[in-house]
């Protein structure tokens, strides 16, 4: 249960803003779906199926330019969209979403792919710290329609094939053990993206001290 409630305090302005635009986006999610779990999580998973496949697609991009090995954050990113997709694939089995649940997709994927590659360009720490953020909230979310399933207030129900076949889960799995695994999942991409923000802070401080110690370096070579 420890690794599942993780939070990751922040630590400068880069953080705050990130956690900011995150808390934003879950009044809005809370506000609109409330407790229909199944219609938020397909809604949100198709807007969750986007940053990791922007992200790739920037470093993607800048590796060939720049000719710079990526270190496997490519493969690892796409990975994440991957799955993403999956849950999505799920759980559009266990509920379909309404019109007007159609129309938000629509608009939520135009604006998010933009808002989402102009942050990632202006701030790659920001952008993963924000997928941090949202999966920390996205655990937060599974573990209530866990909760819903496990008192009986939404009905559990046969597991979807395409979750049994991608998971390896047992036959007699039920929407229960499915939420689970995609919580799994969640968590996993949470500490990647807060590592990937962590890695690019680290990175950062270690190019400025750099600076600074040439700076200090050509002062005391001036005064001698
Ligand atoms: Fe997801
Ligand atoms: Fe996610």
């Amino acid at each position: 249960m420890d690794n599942l409630e993780k939070h990751y305090e922040p630590n400068n302005l880069s953080d705050k803003i990130a956690l900011g635009f995150t808390k934003f986006l879950r009044f809005l999610a809370d506000t609109f779906f409330k407790k229909r779990y199944g219609h938020r999580a397909v809604v949100l998973e198709t807007v969750a199926a986007v940053p990791g496949m922007v992200a790739g697609m920037i470093i993607h991009l800048r590796s060939l330019r720049k000719m710079q090995d990526d270190k496997g954050w490519i493969k690892t990113l796409l990975d994440e969209a991957e799955n993403e997709r999956m849950h999505l694939m799920t759980f559009i089995n266990v509920a379909k979403p309404t019109w007007i649940e159609r129309v938000i997709i629509l608009m939520a994927q135009f604006i998010f792919i933009i808002t989402y590659a102009i942050i990632y360009l202006i701030s790659q720490r920001t952008a993963h710290r924000i997928v941090g953020y949202f999966e920390e909230e996205a655990v937060r979310s599974y573990t209530e329609y866990l909760h819903e399933l496990e008192t009986g207030k939404i009905e559990d129900e046969p597991a979807p094939e395409v979750a049994v076949n991608y998971w390896n889960l047992p036959l007699n799995s039920t929407l229960k053990d499915v939420v689970r695994v995609i919580r799994d999942d969640e968590a996993g991409h949470r500490d990647v993206n807060h590592q990937f923000a962590d890695l690019i802070n680290l990175r950062k401080k270690q190019k400025s001290n750099k600076k600074n110690q040439i700076k200090k370096e050509d002062q005391e070579k001036i005064l001698n």
